[in-house]
């Protein structure tokens, strides 16, 4: 078994796809995840599952490896439940990044809706995908993942998988906006939706990844020395920010939905 605890995940799950349904049944998504380098046993220490848990699926995933192997059965309950989903305590630094998540799903959650209703030939459509890229660019990367990479993750080994998947996605993201920009100079409303999409399933996966096993996980090894530090930093941070930007990209979020929905108004209007 100590050979697979140091195996990357993803050759894991291709050998033994059970290991994949497993870790989904305890909310570990390793599946979806683009990277799947982690180690089996790093995964296991991030997600700190409770003791009973984390026995019940080591033992799953040794028996779906080894299926003839006599392996003893932990204690407790015979299958495991799901991992809690109970409200997870942020220090405020971190805090402060989950709220920030919250405004940026805002945008992603309305990003279906729209495309639906894109009309790239209309100046307010086109209008709206400027600004919500200048709201991505800004918000979501200016402001905030360079806060996780310039900040943040500076406290955690930079060579570990985990913050190496979250800087290809961060990297992933910006080639989405990127392609995004470009298709819309030449009114490719295709390439628009394409990569608009993509950006989306690929951001709220990340966030969704951040809050719920990355964000606890730094916190856990922060001193409460370091969450002060974390604390100004964040500040002297945000202080260097276009306070005039900020104020745009939040403006921005909040009235988007009310945007789309005059647009498909004066739509309905000309017909
Ligand atoms: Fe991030
Ligand atoms: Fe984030």
């Amino acid at each position: 078994m100590e050979k697979y605890l140091n195996a990357p995940i993803k050759e894991i799950i291709t050998k033994f796809p059970e290991v994949g349904r497993i870790l989904e049944e305890y909310s570990i998504g390793c599946v979806p995840c683009t990277l799947g380098s982690c180690f089996l046993k790093d995964i296991v220490a991030i997600h700190n599952l409770p003791a009973d848990q984390e026995a019940q699926l080591m033992y799953r995933i040794e028996k779906a490896i080894y299926p003839d192997r006599d392996i003893k059965k932990p204690e407790g309950k015979a299958m495991a439940r799901k991992a809690p989903v109970g409200k997870i305590q942020y220090s405020p630094p971190i805090k402060r990044l989950v709220d920030e998540h919250a405004l940026i799903k805002r945008w992603l959650e309305l990003i279906p809706e729209f495309l639906e209703k894109i009309d790239i030939e209309s100046e307010a459509c086109r209008q709206l995908v400027l600004d919500g890229l200048d709201f991505i660019r800004s918000y979501a990367d200016k402001f905030h993942h360079a806060k996780e990479e310039d900040i943040l993750f500076g406290y955690t080994d930079k060579n570990l998988d985990i913050i190496k998947t979250i800087l290809q996605d961060h990297e992933a993201a910006r080639s989405h906006v990127k392609a995004v920009s470009e298709a819309l100079k030449s009114k490719d409303r295709k390439a628009i939706a394409e990569h608009l999409s993509a950006y989306r399933d690929l951001l709220t996966e990340h966030i969704k990844k951040e809050d719920e096993i990355l964000y606890p996980w730094i916190d856990r090894g922060l001193s409460t020395r370091q969450v002060g530090e974390l604390f100004a930093k964040f500040n002297e941070a945000e202080e260097r920010m276009d306070k005039e930007v900020v104020d745009r990209c939040e403006k921005f979020a909040l009235e988007a939905m009310g945007r789309i929905q005059k647009m498909e108004r004066k739509k309905e209007e000309v017909k």
